[in-house]
């Protein structure tokens, strides 16, 4: 047998080593992305960073238990009630006066954003004429006019109650009759 290499065995040798500077080429961009995506990786959570986790959302999955348990239940249920009481706008009156003294008035005493002032009966004859349910309807909804000035939903405090709105908007009428 002869060590010589036909041109066969030559171009084959060519392919053979090319493909094998290919793969070594791919094994290093493989290697190269993957420290890139490691680096990315978030490193295991530190024992400390469990423990603060689990401190804040220890009042959401707390388990009321036995007598101390009822008082803690009761001293949140308080909180919550407390909080809720809050929400109440103006104490939940329905005097329109109260309310658009502490709200409304900041738009419709000085027509600021084009709001139609309290005082101007012009301003407000035709939007009487549309009907006091139209009234309530746009202050509870919010609504743009056709000159584009915008009247916020419930005066942008979303607390007022339906019943509250339609105290002030009949007290606002009122004064402009
Ligand atoms: C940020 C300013 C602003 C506040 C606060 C505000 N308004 Fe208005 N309001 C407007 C503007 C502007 C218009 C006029 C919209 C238009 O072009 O028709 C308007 C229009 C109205 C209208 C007439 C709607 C219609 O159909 O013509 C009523 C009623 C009204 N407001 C009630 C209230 C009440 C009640 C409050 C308080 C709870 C309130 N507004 C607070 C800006 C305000």
């Amino acid at each position: 047998m002869s060590t010589h290499l036909t041109p066969s065995d030559r171009t084959f040798m060519k392919h053979f080593a090319i493909m094998i500077a290919g793969l070594a080429a791919t094994a290093v961009v493989l290697a190269i992305i993957g420290g890139v995506v490691y680096s990315f990786e978030p490193s295991p959570q530190s024992e400390a960073k469990t423990i603060e986790a689990s401190e804040r959302i220890t009042p959401v999955g707390a388990v009321y238990a036995g007598a101390t348990g009822r008082a803690a239940m009761q001293a949140a249920a308080a909180a919550a009630a407390k909080a809720a009481a809050s929400q109440v706008a103006y104490g939940g009156t329905t005097d329109g006066k109260v309310i658009f003294d502490q709200l409304c008035t900041t738009c419709h005493t000085t027509g600021a954003a084009g709001a139609p002032k309290i005082t101007d009966k012009a301003a407000w004859a035709p939007r009487i004429a549309e009907g006091i349910a139209t009234l309530i309807k746009h202050a509870e909804d919010g609504y743009t006019g056709p000159d584009g000035n915008h009247m916020p939903a419930r005066g942008g405090n979303p607390a007022l109650t339906d019943a509250q709105i339609e105290a002030t908007v009949k007290w606002m009428v009122s004064q402009v009759k």
